[in-house]
């Protein structure tokens, strides 16, 4: 299933926004991807797997900056979960007929869209106050 990446899933945080539409590019390549050879997918995979770890630590560095740690610790546990998804749809690929990939392809981009649409959004909420705060704070 490919996700339309649009104007409904911008939440108004300039660097986490371009990371998820980077993200989205990679998962709608998985999508091809499964229905095609398994070096491709294993290449696809590799890329989103790294790329993953690199969009969760930029929210969960960004997300100290709220000095929340049960809320850094909850939303830490929603990506490891993603995380250990990506793992599963990983060793899956290696020898799981196409439609099981498929499936746990399509768990991950349905994962993702919800989780943008609601923890991260709550997260850009905070993140986006935190900043207008700070500049207030400094002017006065
Ligand atoms: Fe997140």
């Amino acid at each position: 299933m490919r996700i339309t990446w649009g104007p409904d899933l911008l939440l108004g945080h300039r660097v986490i926004d371009g990371q998820h539409e980077e993200l989205i590019n990679l998962l709608n390549e998985l999508d091809g991807a499964v229905a095609g050879d398994g070096p491709l997918l294993a290449d696809v995979l590799r890329r989103l797997d790294a790329y993953v770890l690199f969009h969760f630590s930029t929210e969960e560095s960004l997300m100290r900056s709220l000095h929340q740690p049960e809320w850094l610790a909850a939303h830490r546990d929603e990506h490891r979960h993603f995380i250990a998804q990506m793992a599963a749809v990983r060793e899956q690929a290696r020898s799981c007929p196409a439609e099981t990939v498929a499936r746990l392809a399509e768990y991950l981009t349905q994962w993702l869209r919800e989780h943008i649409l609601v923890s991260d959004r709550r997260l850009v909420l905070a993140l986006n106050q935190h900043a207008a705060a700070d500049r207030l704070a400094s002017t006065r």
